[in-house]
């Protein structure tokens, strides 16, 4: 089926298979049409059809409060029905030649892992490899549950046969409820992506702030890893700030650490504990630092006087993401270009 789209600077043309979303599609051919979340909650994909008819996947989604005018729809949730015109008020740019183009995939659970009483690691084993960059996501749907959600990678490679994640489960939620059943080692997962512009690429040249809320900590663990493995920090400045509720929720500190070691002396982390005074010497950790608060109010202590020369990641639950992006607006003066998020919603 073909699909016109009419942005705001010029027309684009491409093909969609039977029950392919729109978006995926126009990703897919490499046109960067508008998204965030790319799984129904953010309303960033909104378009209005013109000419044909579509099917709307997902008619509850929560990202259709955002639709005000006849005719608009989801392009994460919607297939064509036929060939279709629709329009977008963005500007829409055709992808750079060198990013990762995303593409349907599938792959195998492999390794499920408590981490703590409600955080599941996994990796997807792949049927083909592919390439990713440092903070971007892939959407995922599980067997019997409808739907595509967003993970973060938390690992990063290039020609990566596996990718990593980390899950926070979300009670009653159909993703959550089955990656915590138990018994998902083998079972067979679809994917599409790689997807999202919260990424780090060494050539930036600028120093790293990296604030994560609960399982937001997934993509910057991919940032850290490409960062340390181009020895990043030998040049810049890198903050990390990990918000947990207590300590019994805190994981991951062991790989931070490790990341903390190689660059002792620009590399800081700091562990934000929500609901609890920081421990008294823990001393299985020695280049982590604790402290109490939201993980936004540790960061906006510990960082007066450092914001020159600053790009800031965040990612994790959106109150944690909105509250952090104000600090960086309002105290630390960072340009919106500056300031890269992915809200887990
Ligand atoms: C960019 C991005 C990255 C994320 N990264 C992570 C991560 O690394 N780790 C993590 O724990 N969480 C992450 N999340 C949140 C995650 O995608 C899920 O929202 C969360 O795990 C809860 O999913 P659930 O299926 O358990 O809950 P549910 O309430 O069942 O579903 C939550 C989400 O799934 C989608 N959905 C639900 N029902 C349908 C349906 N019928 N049809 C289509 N879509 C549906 C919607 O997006 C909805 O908001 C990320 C979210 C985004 C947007
Ligand atoms: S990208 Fe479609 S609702 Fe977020």
């Amino acid at each position: 089926m073909k699909i016109q789209v009419n942005a705001r600077n010029r027309a684009y043309r491409f093909s969609v298979a039977e029950g392919q979303r729109i978006l995926y599609g126009g990703l897919a051919d490499g046109i960067n049409l508008p998204y965030e979340c790319g799984s129904g909650t953010c309303g960033t994909c909104k378009a209005r059809v013109t000419a044909g008819q579509i099917d709307d996947l997902w008619p509850e989604a929560p990202g259709r409060k955002y639709l005000k005018q006849p005719g608009e729809f989801l392009m994460c949730q919607c297939t064509a029905r036929g060939d279709i015109s629709l329009e977008v008020t963005n500007f829409v740019y055709t992808a750079d030649p060198g990013a990762c183009r995303p593409l349907p995939g599938r792959g195998v659970v492999r390794n499920p892992r408590l981490l703590t009483r409600d955080v599941i690691a996994f990796s997807i084993e792949l049927t083909e490899p592919c390439d990713f960059d440092a903070g971007q996501f892939m959407v995922v749907q599980v067997p019997g549950v409808s739907g595509y959600r967003g993970y973060s990678m938390v690992n990063f490679e290039r020609g990566a046969k596996r990718l990593d994640f980390l899950v926070k489960k979300k009670p009653g939620g159909g993703a959550s409820e089955w990656l915590f059943k138990g018994g998902i080692e083998g079972q067979s997962v679809e994917w599409f992506g790689p997807l999202g512009a919260a990424t780090f690429f060494p050539a930036l040249a600028k120093n790293l702030l990296l604030i994560a809320g609960g399982s937001g900590i997934a993509g910057m663990m991919s940032i850290l890893s490409r960062a340390c493995q181009e020895h990043y920090f030998d040049q810049y400045h890198g903050y990390v700030f990990f918000g947990v509720r207590g300590m019994k929720d805190a994981f991951f500190l062991q790989e931070l650490a490790q990341f903390q070691s190689e660059f002792p002396q620009k590399l800081a982390v700091t562990i934000a504990l929500s609901d609890e005074d920081a421990p008294v010497g823990v001393s299985d950790y020695p280049g982590l630092m604790f402290d109490r608060g939201f993980v936004h109010e540790v960061a906006a202590r510990h960082m007066k006087g450092k914001y020159q020369n600053m790009r800031a990641y965040l990612a994790g639950p959106p109150p944690a993401v909105d509250a952090a992006i104000r600090v960086l607006l309002l105290e630390a003066k960072l340009t919106a270009d500056n300031i890269r998020y992915d809200k887990f919603s």
